[in-house]
């Protein structure tokens, strides 16, 4: 079903030039890990390849959803077309979906150069019906059903959504003749590793959870394509994300809600474990070059590059909220990975990606939107199931079933 009628022009629309690592924001990421060292790595990977600089007709799937709508916005501003396609699942609440769709067709309300579709990347018809109508040259794909704990849950939405929409959308792709297909892996797909920093060439066989293990498959499928049919394909990897219009069901979005509003917040483990935290515009500017780099196959880490404790960063909340934090000490949760912090230099090396914008300067953005989205309505208390992450809608599966 579509949402959006607008006609689509075929005008052609020059892109603004590539992305500019030394633009905007300020330079911020933190020291590199002593044990590797950009000189060393970059001798093991191919030359990096010229961008892509004209227009595109892109195909942003999930693209009501957090990362989705704002690399939409991002390629919207800079003169492309964009159609989205996104289920608008009640993972969680939808009103926040409805949203960052509102919000896109408000910045480009003249434009004729959005359009969305609803529905499920799995149904053929439609897909087939898109691909046909709308010819997209460039995917980005990132459509999934994300979260770990709720994939142990329900782990059959995660093989639906993720691996069965995957492999329909590269099968279209390979026939399409798509330029580049860039689609959204996890950091999650190193699982239980013990290393330090997270590299691309380490051995990724131990996915520790459903969702990870979906991630995982998508990356392996995605090779197949490439072998068989030249697909290009590019799989991101992105640790952790946060920012405005961020997901509710996720860490920096629960903590500054709840912190904000008073009530207590789960702390799981000591406040030790560390993540690997990436601000929604350093991540747009990943996926926006790896768009404009169709590589015949590659796997990117998008990080920041420097961790963060969890105890540094309810500090760092409980600072730019003014509140203090209600803490309850909770065990470690089955799935979870102690530590994650990602080596960033193969994105840099062959992507020209660097991070920007420190965690501190994220969170100040991050509470600065919540505190003006919640006093809008924007945003509003969500059922504590859902905030959870455990709110799930019913899957497609069980809908046929
Ligand atoms: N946010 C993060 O920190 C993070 C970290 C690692 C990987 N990722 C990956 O990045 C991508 C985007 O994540 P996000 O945080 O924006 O999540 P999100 O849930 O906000 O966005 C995903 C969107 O995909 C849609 N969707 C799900 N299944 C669909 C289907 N079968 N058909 C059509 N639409 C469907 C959802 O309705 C949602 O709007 C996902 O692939 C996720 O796994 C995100």
């Amino acid at each position: 079903m579509k949402l959006n009628s607008n006609s689509l022009t075929q005008v052609e629309v020059p892109s603004l030039r590539p992305l500019d690592s030394s633009s905007d924001d300020e330079s911020s990421r933190s020291s590199n890990p002593e044990s590797l060292s950009y000189e060393s790595e970059t001798s093991k990977w191919c030359a990096p390849i010229e961008p892509h600089v004209g227009y595109k007709k892109v195909l942003v799937t999930g693209g009501a959803g957090f990362i989705g709508s704002h690399v939409a916005e991002y390629l919207l501003q800079r003169g492309d077309d964009v159609v989205i396609i996104d289920e608008m699942n009640d993972y969680y609440d939808v009103r926040i979906k409805e949203l960052n769709l509102a919000n896109l067709r408000l910045k480009f309300k003249d434009e004729k150069r959005l359009k969305i579709y609803r529905g499920d990347i799995c149904d053929e018809n439609l897909m087939l019906q898109i691909f046909e109508d709308e010819r997209p040259e460039w995917v980005c794909h990132m459509a999934a059903r994300a979260g770990v704990r709720p994939s142990i849950q329900d782990p059959y939405v995660y093989i639906h959504s993720n691996i069965k929409g995957t492999t329909h959308l590269m099968e279209l792709s390979a026939r399409f003749g798509v330029k580049n297909f860039v689609f959204a892996s996890s950091s999650s797909v190193y699982g239980g590793s013990k290393s330090t920093f997270f590299s691309e060439d380490e051995v990724v066989d131990n996915p520790v959870s459903p969702y990870a293990a979906s991630k995982k498959a998508c990356e392996l499928l995605a090779y197949t394509y490439h072998h068989l049919y030249q697909l290009n394909v590019t799989g991101l990897r992105f640790f952790t994300v946060y920012g405005p219009r961020g997901r509710p069901d996720m860490a920096p979005f629960k903590f500054i809600d709840r912190i904000s509003r008073g009530v207590e917040i789960q702390q799981f483990g000591d406040g030790s474990s560390s993540r690997d935290y990436t601000f929604i515009s350093d991540i747009v500017d990943g996926v926006v070059r790896a768009i404009d780099r169709p590589y015949p196959y590659q796997i990117f880490n998008l990080g920041k590059g420097s961790g963060t404790s969890l105890k540094d960063f309810i500090d760092m909340v409980q600072k730019y909220t003014e509140k203090e934090a209600i803490i309850r000490v909770m065990p470690d949760q089955p799935g979870d990975v102690p530590y994650t912090c990602c080596s960033p230099y193969k994105a840099e090396h062959l992507l020209g990606y660097k991070s920007k914008v420190t965690f501190e300067e994220g969170i100040r953005r991050t509470v600065s939107w919540y505190k003006d989205a919640y006093d809008k309505h924007d945003i509003e208390v969500c059922p504590e199931t859902q905030a959870n992450g455990l709110g799930r809608a019913p899957s497609m599966v069980e809908l046929r079933n």
